[in-house]
């Protein structure tokens, strides 16, 4: 079953060879060696925190080995730089957000490039804009100007511009790390086309993603790591979900981690947004929540759930109608949702949930400062630990410790750090968008169960998700969005369809 180190298909085109990576006493790497071949999508797998974007960062020049070395088509490859990788054939999308704000698409796809449009010391932006639309319509991409303003984008805008930067040098090898996790689903079947129209020209995908099935029907050979190990790697032909789990994990993963019951929930509503008008996305809009309710929400991305999560919390600007307790409170910013115990777990983690260069402490300790005060202002030291120490082991938050940086955190460590925030805070109404992105299948386990110890002690939830599967197996009602409105709605005990509800995505 293991293919020894080795993938089949063409001729090598990377080798790594005994590589290590430490961040001070943490060994991210350990003597990892391998070989990718020419015309193959090699997936990359295994839990958060195993070393999958440390190894890619590295052969993508943003990131150095400690030790040990590469080699592309038999040459020593030895970036300096991921400006040096690009033009050299190697091209990453990276985790976390790659494209710079204040800038235009067009800039962006040539960061670091602009020289390519001078004369003298003069850019020719025409030039750079004509080229980045040129570039934007030869892949197949609708809907994006080059010159307009990368902020004016939105998620999954901004990540195809950060793929079509990664084309333009007509890479040998492709790096992709968790992107499909802010594509829709046109946006995906646009990644994939592009993928395969690389590897069949002799290129190579290194492809990484939590999502079996996904990463099992895309890709032609597996690598799998755990903590920073090699653990093997897997042919197409021997690709089984079960064995998958296990080589990641390290022990066995059966079935189903959803909830099994039917149990209903209250009458008593306890959030409603009454005909609430928001500058785009939603028109007169009415949703009611009630007490120990899972209210999921589902749709294709830009249907308006996510603008509608931001707008139950106060954070989108509601022009018209209002969101209410059911004391009569009016949420009308963030600070007033807060201040009457509710939560809000952003889908743009790094933007709108964590402060990357906080520490894991204090990101997580900021939702607790009433519950963990002694008198007046002060913070018990022991109580905020424990606060902070509870949900580091609930969630497994993979630190050398909790004093250190969330930025040093790898991508699916940052999400739980984001969710465990809110999660330890207790609040009585808890707006999800999207909580489980990123996040390996045993945390993602973790996760559900404290969602559903949630909606036992009477509290209510919003779980915003594009993931049917997790919609369906968690909430008591589903609510289906299309072009701002709701389309469909049914209750567990209904029984849910799946091809039902992606029907009325549609
Ligand atoms: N700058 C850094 N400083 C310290 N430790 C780091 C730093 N960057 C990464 N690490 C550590 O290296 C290890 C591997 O992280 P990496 O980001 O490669 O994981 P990953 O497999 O990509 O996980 P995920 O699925 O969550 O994205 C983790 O333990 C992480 O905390
Ligand atoms: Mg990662």
């Amino acid at each position: 079953m293991m293919a020894n180190n080795v993938i089949s298909k063409n001729e090598p085109l990377l080798e790594v060879r005994h590589l290590s990576k430490n961040y001070g006493a943490t060994l991210a790497l350990k003597d990892i060696s391998l070989t990718v071949k020419r015309g193959v999508v090699c997936g990359l797998i295994g839990e958060n925190g195993s070393g999958k974007s440390t190894l890619s960062s590295i052969v993508a020049g943003i990131n150095t080995a400690s030790s040990g070395e590469m080699y592309i088509e038999g040459e020593l490859w030895n970036p300096t730089s991921a400006l040096m990788a690009q033009k050299n054939g190697v091209s990453i999308i990276v985790q976390e957000a790659g494209t710079i704000p204040n800038i235009t698409v067009a800039e962006n796809i040539f960061l670091g490039h602009e020289k390519m449009f001078s004369k003298g010391s003069f850019v020719s932006r025409s030039k750079m804009f004509a080229e980045a639309q040129k570039l934007l319509e030869f892949l197949g991409v609708e809907g994006i100007r080059a010159e307009a303003m990368i902020d004016s984008l939105d998620m999954q805008a901004r990540k195809i511009v950060e793929i079509a930067k990664a084309l333009y040098w007509k890479p040998k090898i492709f790096i992709v790390d968790e992107t499909t996790t802010s594509l829709s689903q046109t946006g995906r079947m646009l990644l994939y086309r592009l993928m395969k129209e690389l590897t069949e020209n002799g290129g190579t995908v290194l492809f990484i993603s939590h999502d079996l099935e996904e990463v099992m029907e895309q890709c032609d050979v597996l690598v799998v790591l755990r903590d920073g190990d090699m653990v093997g790697t897997l042919e197409k032909s021997d690709f089984n979900a079960d064995t998958i789990k296990k080589m990641m994990v390290g022990r066995e993963i059966k079935g189903d981690y959803y909830r099994a019951d039917m149990d209903g929930y209250s009458n008593e509503i306890v959030l409603k947004a009454d005909c609430i008008t928001t500058l785009s996305d939603l028109l007169c809009f009415d949703i009611e929540l009630h007490k120990g309710e899972i209210l999921g929400i589902g749709g294709i991305s830009d249907c308006g759930m996510h603008t509608l999560g931001r707008a139950l919390f106060g954070i989108e600007k509601i022009l018209d109608g209002q969101v209410r307790l059911a004391n009569g409170t009016i949420i009308s910013s963030s600070k007033i949702a807060i201040a009457n115990k509710m939560g809000y777990i952003s889908k743009n983690r790094d933007r709108e949930s964590l402060s990357m260069t906080a520490t894991i402490r204090e990101n997580i300790a900021s939702t607790g400062y009433k519950l963990n005060r002694v008198f007046g202002p002060i913070i018990s030291f022991k109580k905020e630990k424990k606060y902070v120490d509870n949900q580091i082991n609930d969630l497994s938050i993979k630190c050398a410790s909790q004093y250190y940086t969330v930025n040093t955190l790898s991508g699916g460590n940052k999400q739980k750090v984001a969710f465990g925030k809110w999660i330890a805070a207790d609040a009585d109404i808890l707006i999800m968008d999207c909580p489980t992105r990123g996040v390996d299948i045993g945390v993602k386990a973790a996760m559900y169960k404290l969602i559903y110890e949630m909606k036992k002690a009477g509290k209510s939830i919003v779980l915003i998700s594009e993931e049917l599967p997790e919609l369906i197996g968690m909430s008591d009602r589903i609510v289906i969005m299309k072009k701002g409105e709701i389309s469909y709605e049914i209750k567990r005990n209904e029984v849910f369809d799946e091809h039902k509800l992606i029907m009325h995505m549609l």
